[in-house]
């Protein structure tokens, strides 16, 4: 498998417990069936998508780091780190590909320090409040986005 046909999906803290938690906000889908629907599109796009999710921030910033030059870009759903995590800004920031910020819920209609976006700093491109569906909206994106910066 060359490379530039690998992408990464990156899922944060507690978004293993997608389906059970906080339904009204994140949808009944579980992360199961999520990962099904990441790995379909990818496969009928032409792509490999290796799929990770953790609660550490130090294993989300080695996943992004270890992406670079094995993988043509990243869709990360950062969960509570997107409000303060500088080391995973940076880590993003240190990403040779597009990375593209996915947010199932609508985060600025929520809490105020949802509003608190430090991660999506770095992101080439953000979406928020599309569900589920926006991880597979953030692919189409990557795809138009990595074939731009391809030499
Ligand atoms: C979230 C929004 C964050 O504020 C929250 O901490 C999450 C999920 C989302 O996908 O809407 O865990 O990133």
């Amino acid at each position: 498998m060359k490379p530039s046909r690998i992408i990464t999906v990156i899922n944060g803290p507690s978004l293993s417990e997608l389906g059970r938690r906080e339904t009204e906000y994140y949808g009944t889908t579980t992360q199961g069936e999520l990962i099904e629907m990441i790995e379909k599109k990818a496969s009928i796009d032409g792509f490999t998508a290796n799929f990770i999710q953790s609660d550490v921030e130090g294993e989300i910033v080695r996943a992004i780091n270890s992406s670079s030059g094995s993988s043509i870009g990243i869709v990360i759903n950062p969960a509570a780190y997107s409000h303060y995590s500088i080391a995973i800004m940076d880590a993003m920031a240190a990403f040779d590909g597009p990375v593209i910020e996915v947010h199932i819920s609508r985060v600025f209609s929520r809490e105020s320090f949802r509003n608190n976006l430090v991660t999506a700093k770095a992101a080439d491109a953000f979406i928020a409040g599309a569900g589920i569906r926006g991880y597979l909206h953030a692919m189409d994106i990557l795809y138009e986005l990595a074939e731009m910066t391809e030499v």
